[in-house]
Order: structure tokens, then sequence, then C-alpha cells
């Protein structure tokens, strides 16, 4: 069997696309252009990347981003003023902390002073509480990217076995949250595994669909997968200049039935539910105000 491969960068498209309209529309009602604001602290050169893609990706779809960008030696207080003012700017939906920040800042204090209806990423403890609860406001868009390559590709969600390699706050934990949730592209049963997980091998074999989120090239082997399963890969990695997943593609393709590439599956994704959630947060504030 060589497995059928998950277009993310095609199916990222298409969601940007369907947003462009419904952004359209939304100003023609309303008036208002949604705006994620980003912010950049010093300048590694990866998380530049990011940030711009970011954008571009937001300008394409007839949002406004703007760019925030204080200097690498930056105090945590100095970034809670910034923060202030952008929770407090009315014409600012959502803001998005591009992560690492330097050691100096406090992150946590930093990413708990978003407001919690502008935190398109998610990350903050209400919109983690909301989304454990069934009652998000916004999903993580990691995880919830690819929940949507799940369900564009019409795999059966629904009481599968579905195990998450990874327990990180950003991709592993509410990966396996929202798998595990009443709802549509979830009902799995779900197994999380991590760096304490004994004979993690034979645990990945029982899996229908399997996440794999470590950060490791090559960490899943074709005999880790049951003949069949679904496997997205959401690690990027750095090796020779070239990106790559956990994945080792190659070997695994001949034994899954569906398989997300690095690059072009999982990442592409990600951007799109900024995106989305950027536009949710506009809705929002539009309501609040009515
Ligand atoms: N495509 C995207 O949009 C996107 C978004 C976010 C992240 N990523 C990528 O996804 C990967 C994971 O990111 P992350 O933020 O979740 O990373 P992270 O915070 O470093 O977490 C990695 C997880 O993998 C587990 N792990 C590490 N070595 C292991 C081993 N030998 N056996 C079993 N589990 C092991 C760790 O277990 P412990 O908890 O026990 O240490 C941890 O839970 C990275 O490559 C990152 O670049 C991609």
């Amino acid at each position: 069997m060589t497995a059928e491969i998950i277009d993310g960068k095609g199916i990222a498209a298409t969601i940007r696309q369907e947003l462009a309209v419904d952004v359209k529309v939304f100003h023609a009602e309303t008036g208002v252009t949604p705006h994620l604001a980003a912010v950049l602290v010093g300048d590694d050169p990866a998380s530049a990347v990011y940030v711009r893609n970011k954008q571009r990706a937001c300008e394409v779809a007839g949002m406004k981003s703007s760019l925030h960008t204080p200097p690498a030696e930056t105090s945590t207080d100095e970034l809670l003023d910034l923060i202030q003012r952008l929770n407090e700017d009315s014409t600012v939906h959502g803001i998005l902390v591009q992560l690492p920040l330097p050691d100096q800042i406090d992150e946590l204090r930093v990413l708990d002073a978003v407001v919690p209806t502008k935190d398109v990423d998610a990350f903050h403890p209400d919109n983690v509480g909301r989304m454990i609860q069934g009652r998000a406001r916004f999903l993580p868009c990691t995880p919830h990217g690819v929940q949507e390559l799940l369900r564009r590709s019409n795999v059966e969600v629904a009481g599968s076995h579905a195990v998450v390699i990874g327990r990180s706050e950003i991709v592993g934990k509410p990966m396996a949250a929202l798998l595990v949730q009443k709802g549509d592209e979830a009902n799995a049963t779900v197994t999380i595994c991590h760096s304490r997980t004994r004979d993690l091998p034979s645990i990945v074999r029982l899996a229908d669909i399997v996440v794999a989120a470590i950060g490791q090239p090559k960490f899943v082997t074709a005999d880790m997968i049951k003949p069949g399963a679904v496997v997205i890969d959401v690690g990027v990695n750095r090796v020779d200049g070239k990106l790559v997943g956990d994945v080792d593609y190659d070997a695994v393709r001949e034994v899954a039935s569906k398989i997300t590439p690095v690059p072009g599956g999982v990442g592409p994704m990600t951007i799109a539910m900024v995106l989305r959630n950027t536009f949710t947060a506009a809705k929002l504030s539009v309501n609040a105000d009515g």
C-alpha cells in the first residue's frame, strides 16, 4: 500500500479562499476589517519568517496585519505595556506573540496578559479551559488545523484509536483534548505518549490515527505503524538545510493509508487557523459592541 498524501498546502489555500469571501461579506455588512497584531521580539530569522508568512496570508484574505518589533533586550514589563496597549486598541482583534521569547522574558506572564477575546493562539488559560469543556471561543491553531485536515480528507475519527506522540501545551495536550471531545472529527479513543512512555512502539502500533509532535527527525518508523493507519506529522526539523518532520516519510508511506508531508502538511494549516481565529475575534468584537 502506498499512502495517499494529505495536501495541507492545498487544503489551507481552500480555507483561506473561503475566509476571504466571508471577510468581504463581513466588511460589507459591518465596515470592520479583521486586524491581527503580531508581536515579534528580537531578530530571530526563523521567527521573522513565520510572522511574515502569517502577515502575508492575512493581507491576501483581506484582513489587516500590523507588526510590533520590540528589541531583543526588552523587559517583561515593557512587553506587558505593549500587550496592554493592544488589548485596549479597539481596532485590533487578534494578538499573536511569536514564540520563543528571549530568556529574560517571563513568557507565561506575557501570554496570560493577552485578553482572552483577542487570544487567537488560544494559549490563555481561559481559552484552554473553554476548549476542555467543549465551549471554545477559539481553538488552538495547530491541533485545530490537524482536525480540519482529517475532516477534509474524509478520515473517520469517531470510534477510532488516536495516538498522539508529544504532550506539549501547544500541540500534544490540546490535540488529545480535541480528538476526545464529543463532536465532529472527534469522539476518538485517545492515548498520549511522551518521553516517559514505556514501550511506545507497541502503543503506536495500535493506532488508527497517529499524530506525531515530538521534534525528532525519523522518530516514527514504519514498523510502528499499523497497516492502513492515518499518519499526521506535526514535526518541523531542519536536517542538512532541509525541513523534515518527525516521521520516516518514505518508509511509512508504504504502510499507512494517508500521510501528511513536511513541508506542505500541517504547517500551512496552522496559519490558516490563525486567520480564522482572527476573523472569529473580529465577529466577537462586533457582537460585543452591538
Ligand atoms: N507544523 C506546525 O505548525 C507546528 C506547530 C508547532 C510545533 N511544530 C513542531 O512540532 C514538533 C513538536 O513541537 P512541540 O512544541 O510540541 O515540542 P515540545 O514542547 O518540545 O514537546 C515535544 C514532546 O515530545 C516528547 N518527546 C520528546 N522526545 C521523546 C521521545 N524520545 N519519546 C517520546 N516522546 C518524546 C516530549 O515528551 P516530554 O513531555 O516527556 O518531554 C514532549 O512532550 C516540533 O518539531 C515543532 O517544531 C509544528
